[in-house]
């Protein structure tokens, strides 16, 4: 792939039917629970980017036998705990806090030190946040001030823990999950509202969860199994990907867009509230139920008219993969927008409250911004003439992708680096947008 892309139109009007990838947080959940099942998983759309990817690697090092064809991908799952791996593994997990965490958790029992490393932007990231609680169950980690590299020897006498999860973490959560499956007892999570794709799962493999909803917290109780039944899954097309299209069209004039079968899962649909917040409808048609996830076809328009929006917090953990996105349409808005309590945002691939606001700086959008909040003063008139590069953002994927739709809505001479970074997520990324018309050399 090639070092740079430029960008010096904007994208014509177009009326498509799109298919987006399979979503990356089911994909990578599916593969490590099928893992631990005992038998053969199957899986149909299985997102096919490095993090996936990646987490498969993981799992031939453990011993786990793959299959990845064409239209499917098999696991053949030993049962919970049964990994078989040589004395000296190191497990990379490349890009992904996802798999970095997760993985962790199912490991709390590893006989022998296993090392994980991973890319750049992930060497950056805090990782005491799972191993705190990881640690507790009996697990000993060493690690590099709380970052990778580290080095976990589990233990055989696993003892349930009690954990708070106050970040809004889905990662932490899911790995303290895990990590609770394989150890005798009853664990009790008390966690921050975060999506809840690894309880759908869980409920629908009959695994011992009991959950009570609370107005800002979940309590979930769950105890330590020693079956799996295997898990046949068609996983469905990832929201968070198919909103960098969703604002592309929204942007653009007299355009319009289908995108079939995303999943609209409540926990992940806080970008569909706050684009109704600032005055934009998406219709949704077909809407069912798949294996406890909600399934639906978008309608998305263009439109003219954009509200500035004071966003209530409670959106943050629902939407926090959208925002670098959603600050675009409110670069555009009739006013000022805030979003605040965000200091989540900036433990991401990149620090991506910092990154949103010098997109938009670049782009001539005043921002204020702290620690943990940005301001943004939109211009609905906003047309840009000038040049601008985007690099050196630790490959964020997601700091490309908005970069990408940012030169395609408001014009200008873009030059953006690195453009192999969408493999982490949607390495169509640019196929798709090209087949919509958008000149890139
Ligand atoms: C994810 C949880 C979120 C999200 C990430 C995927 C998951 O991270 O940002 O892209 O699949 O559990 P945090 O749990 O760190 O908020």
């Amino acid at each position: 792939m090639k070092t740079t892309i430029d960008i010096h139109k904007k994208i014509n009007s177009f009326s498509r039917n799109l298919k987006i990838e399979g979503d990356k947080s089911l994909s990578i959940r599916w593969a490590l629970l099928a893992s631990q099942a005992n038998g053969i998983s199957k899986s149909e759309n299985l997102l096919r980017s490095d993090d996936v990817l990646n987490t498969l690697n993981c799992l031939k090092k453990l011993g786990i036998k793959i299959n990845l064809k064409k239209n499917y991908c098999e696991i053949h799952g030993q049962g919970l705990n049964k990994f078989k791996y040589k004395k000296k593994i190191s497990l990379d997990a490349g890009n992904s806090g996802t798999l970095g965490r997760l993985l962790l958790g199912l490991l709390v029992h590893s006989k022998n030190n296993i090392k994980m490393i991973g890319d750049e932007s992930l060497s950056k990231r805090d990782f005491s946040r799972v191993t705190e609680p990881l640690s507790l169950f009996g697990a000993n980690f060493k690690t590099n001030a709380g970052k990778l590299p580290i080095t976990i020897k589990g233990t055989d006498k696993p003892k349930p823990i009690k954990y708070f999860e106050k970040n809004g973490s889905a990662q932490c959560k899911s790995s303290v999950m895990l990590a609770a499956l394989n150890t005798p007892g009853k664990t009790i999570i008390k966690a921050k509202k975060s999506r809840n794709h690894t309880e759908l799962l869980f409920k629908y493999l009959k695994l011992p969860i009991r959950i009570i909803k609370k107005e800002n917290y979940d309590l979930i109780t769950i105890i330590g199994k020693k079956y799996i039944r295997p898990l046949n899954y068609k996983i469905p097309s990832d929201i968070s990907s198919s909103a960098f299209f969703i604002i592309l069209t929204i942007l653009s004039k007299d355009s319009k867009l289908t995108i079939q079968n995303i999943n609209i899962n409540p926990t992940r649909t806080g970008i569909l509230k706050i684009l109704n917040m600032m005055g934009i409808k998406i219709k949704l048609k077909n809407v069912k139920k798949y294996k406890g996830e909600k399934i639906a076809d978008l309608l998305i328009k263009s439109q003219t008219k954009i509200k500035p929006i004071n966003c209530p917090t409670k959106f943050n953990s629902l939407a926090i993969d959208e925002f670098l996105i959603i600050f675009l349409l409110a670069a555009k808005a009739n006013g000022i927008s805030t979003f605040k309590k965000l200091s989540e945002l900036n433990q991401k691939e990149s620090p991506r409250l910092v990154w949103g606001s010098k997109i938009l700086n670049k782009m001539g959008i005043k921002t204020v911004l702290t620690k943990n909040s940005i301001k943004i003063f939109g211009n609905p008139l906003l047309n840009i003439k000038k040049k601008i590069v985007i690099k050196n953002y630790l490959k964020d994927h997601r700091v490309f992708m908005t970069s990408v739709i940012a030169s395609l809505v408001f014009g200008g001479k873009w030059k953006i680096y690195d453009p192999d970074s969408i493999n982490s997520s949607f390495p169509t990324f640019l196929e798709k947008i090209k087949e919509l018309g958008a000149q890139i050399k």
